[in-house]
């Protein structure tokens, strides 16, 4: 077991807000901020970026108890119209509560268990290899970047296997969902024009498959509705262009987390290697350790909520983070440790919980496993080709992006 080194960062003392701007030094380290706020004021107002006020909710048990909480809302009690006409993410499964979140979301989670994730194994498994070599053809003995050459296009291509993309159509569909994860790089006239190809692409898959059926997950998501019915079409296609988006940029940064972790923590890295049969379980101790969403979906309370001693009002803004409780030393012993055997590892809290529980968690990791097994297999050693705390990161302070990851990999095995 390897420890990384915590500096007890807090941001202004007695100010309970968060830093503002979330700069840099949030996103690259949120850990420090959401340690000082889980130890001392564990249900605190803060005010997000934009300047919102929300109550920002640090410690395990109440996190897990958020997310059961039912008053706890992410539609903010709008009972949506399935009559109106939607085009593709203007409403997601994030936008709904039960019995309408339910009535949608069963539609696709038959098409996602691990056990139909892992007759993609194979392909995903030979993608992951190509990357690899191709990588290594191309960089003449200098640095790879793990980002771009490999997390990006695995994670990208995983999707296409499951939704079965023809090979024909992968290449323009890649631009616009890079394009949707990281929004904050786009226009505005580049985030609408690339929404209406994602809806566009959505519903042509659609047709194609109702015509021709095969094993992939848009076809057995229409043939659910067609059996359960209750959701119009428009609510489909938001849901699997949902699937598609939400499914990409989180487990490209999970990837690229995850092997951060391991260029910190180089006698976990050797351990994983020595002995791959860990690595599944290792994987779980991965997403506890970093997550891409420090914070779940902000929800509203719609009655007045008790966290412990304090009562969140109606009406307020709620952040669950993740992040703050899987280090929480009430629920993992000495969670500093980056401990690849972690009896508690599944207890993370990464893919949130309850109603929302991410429905593509089976998917995320089967391709982080693949993905760690392949770099460890491919490279000898690893390590960073510049100093850690020199990366830079992107996004906001729901969702955090590793920009580049520089890596220098020894020789091959
Ligand atoms: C490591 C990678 C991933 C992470 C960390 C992650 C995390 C999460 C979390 C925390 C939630 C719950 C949000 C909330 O309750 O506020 C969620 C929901 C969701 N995730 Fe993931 N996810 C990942 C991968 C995926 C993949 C691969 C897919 C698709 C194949 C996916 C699709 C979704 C969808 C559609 C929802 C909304 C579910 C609902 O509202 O019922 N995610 N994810």
């Amino acid at each position: 077991m390897d420890t990384e080194p915590t500096a007890p960062a807090a941001p202004r003392a007695g100010s309970r807000s968060l830093p503002e701007p979330l700069g840099d030094a949030f996103l690259a380290r949120p850990g420090e901020t959401l340690a000082h706020f889980r130890e001392t004021c564990p249900v605190a107002r803060v005010r997000t970026p934009a300047g919102r006020p929300a109550w920002l909710v640090t410690r395990a048990e109440d996190v897990r108890a958020g997310f059961l909480d039912a008053r706890l809302s992410l539609s903010g009690g709008r009972v949506p119209d399935p009559t109106r006409r939607r085009r593709a993410l203007e409403v997601t499964l994030v936008n709904y509560d039960p019995p309408d979140h339910t009535r949608i979301r069963r539609l696709a989670t038959p098409a996602l268990t691990p056990a139909r994730m892992a007759a993609h194994r194979r392909r995903i498994e030979r993608a992951a290899a190509d990357l690899l070599a191709t990588a290594d053809a191309s960089r003449d003995g200098g640095p790879v970047e793990l980002m771009d050459a490999f997390a990006r296009p695995l994670a990208f291509l995983s999707l296409c296997e499951v939704f079965g993309v023809r090979e024909e159509e992968r290449a323009a569909l890649y631009e616009p969902v890079a394009r949707l994860a990281d929004k904050a790089a786009c226009t505005p006239r580049a985030v609408e024009d690339s929404v209406a190809r994602i809806d566009a692409f959505v519903r042509a898959e659609m047709t194609r498959r109702a015509a021709g059926p095969g094993e992939d997950l848009v076809s057995r998501t229409l043939a659910e509705w067609r059996t359960q019915g209750g959701a119009t079409e428009d609510e489909v296609a938001s849901l699997l262009a949902m699937l598609l988006l939400a499914g990409f940029d989180s487990t490209v940064q999970a990837i690229g987390m995850s092997t951060v972790a391991l260029l910190a923590h180089p006698r976990v890295q050797r351990q994983l290697r020595e002995d791959p049969a860990r690595i599944p379980r290792a994987v779980d101790e991965l997403l506890r350790w970093d997550t891409p969403g420090p914070f779940a979906t902000k929800r509203v309370a719609l009655e007045d909520i008790p966290f412990g001693d304090t009562v969140v009002p109606a009406g307020s803004g709620v952040l669950l983070s993740v992040a703050a409780a899987n280090h929480d030393p009430r629920c993992h012993a000495d969670p500093e440790t980056l401990d690849p055997a972690r009896r508690t590892a599944g207890r993370h809290l990464t893919f949130g919980l309850g109603p929302h529980y991410c429905p593509g968690s089976a998917l995320a990791r089967l391709e982080l496993t693949v993905a760690l097994t392949a770099v460890l297999a491919h490279w000898n050693r690893l390590t960073a080709a510049i100093p850690l705390d020199e990366l830079t990161w992107s996004g906001g302070y729901l969702h955090r992006r590793l920009t580049a990851l520089p890596v220098l990999p020894g020789g091959l095995r």
